[in-house]
């Protein structure tokens, strides 16, 4: 028994902001937010959207996709580091938009590598009887937590969620996943306001984030932890159709792809338009992909994330 990619879904804010919009509010250039990320413009929320409002659309299109209502899910799972509130949780928040009564639902925070988390949490639910259409979320509005005069981070994020809809099958579906973290690097990328500082601290608070340092950790890391998926299911990078890495910088990207000695026609590639959606960025460009009928059934693809905390981790997925 798996678990299955049955649907999948995204919602992005309407509201885009272009490099060159960012040229004039902060000192910053289209070409070195393109040369050094690959980020040509990204959606941040307005007008009421809110990480609650997202994840909401993409959990809709993830069920119309796997063909099931509201009444057929029985496990919510968000990841999430920007929730609408402390309490209740996000997932508890999704289930009452969705008009969802009585199932398990809750929200769970490992920053980018927040949606591969749930994936792998959601994954046992379902292979242990206790799910059979589990409702997977990774949601997210940085530019809520972000200082827009601070143009080392400010041109990064974007804000999104993506969904999908696990249900079991006897074809192969979730092949592995994979989950670390190792809370020494976290000076290294965080957002420091939160309860335990005080109740003051989150208004004078934004993304601090020692941006090469974490390039040169992210560009290792995710080079071992490709090849510890690939080793776990004794397969060889060949067997590897699609990569869906986290969208962060195109450099990191080309250095994994490079590592997987896979074309860059095989990975998904969004960071050039949605900029670095956190936990919302993996489910998103997995949606994109099957949406715009570059992955297909049958499809043998490996998802990866970085974030802070460290946390990281990869599935392996037969779609
Ligand atoms: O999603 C979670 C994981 N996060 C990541 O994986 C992000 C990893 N890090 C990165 O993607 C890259 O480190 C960044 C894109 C954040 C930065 O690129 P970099 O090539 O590492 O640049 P840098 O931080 O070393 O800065 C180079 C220069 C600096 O100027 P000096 O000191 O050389 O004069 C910065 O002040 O670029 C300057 N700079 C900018 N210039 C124009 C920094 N931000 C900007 C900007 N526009 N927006």
């Amino acid at each position: 028994m798996y678990s299955r990619i049955a649907g999948t879904g995204r919602c992005l804010p309407k509201k885009v902001v272009t490099n060159a919009d960012l040229e004039k509010t902060v000192d910053t250039t289209d070409e070195w937010i393109r040369t050094r990320t690959g980020i040509e413009r990204r959606h941040i929320v307005s007008d009421g959207e809110t990480t609650g409002s997202l994840c909401e659309g993409a959990a809709r299109e993830a069920m119309a996709a796997a063909g099931v209502g509201p009444d057929d899910i029985d496990l919510i799972i968000v990841g999430t580091t920007t929730p609408d509130q402390v309490f209740p949780n996000m997932g508890c928040l999704l289930q009452e938009r969705l008009g969802i009564h009585g199932c398990p639902a809750f929200s769970l925070e490992a920053a980018c590598t927040g949606f591969i988390y749930a994936l792998s949490v959601g994954d046992q639910f379902v292979l242990s009887g206790k799910s059979r259409n589990a409702l997977i979320i990774g949601g997210e509005t940085l530019s809520n937590i972000v200082d827009w005069n601070d143009r080392a981070t400010c041109v990064l994020f974007g804000d999104g969620a993506g969904a999908v809809v696990l249900q079991p099958s006897e074809e192969a579906g979730i092949l592995s996943t994979h989950l670390h973290a190792d809370g020494a690097y976290k000076d290294l990328l965080y957002f420091e306001g939160g309860v335990g500082k005080g109740r003051d601290t989150i208004a004078g608070c934004a993304v601090q984030m020692k941006g090469n340092e974490v390039f040169r950790v992210a560009v290792n890391t995710l080079g071992a932890i490709v090849e510890e998926t690939l080793e776990a299911n004794k397969m060889t990078r060949s067997d590897l159709d699609w990569l869906i890495p986290h969208q962060a910088n195109i450099r990191i990207i080309k250095a994994t792809a490079k590592k997987l000695g896979m074309s860059m026609d095989q990975v998904v590639q969004t960071v050039q338009d949605h900029g670095n959606t956190s936990t919302a960025s993996v489910p998103m460009a997995l949606d994109v992909a099957v949406r715009d009928g570059q992955i297909k059934r049958g499809d043998m693809l490996l998802l990866e994330a970085f974030g802070g905390g460290f946390t990281w981790g990869s599935a392996l997925v037969r779609y």
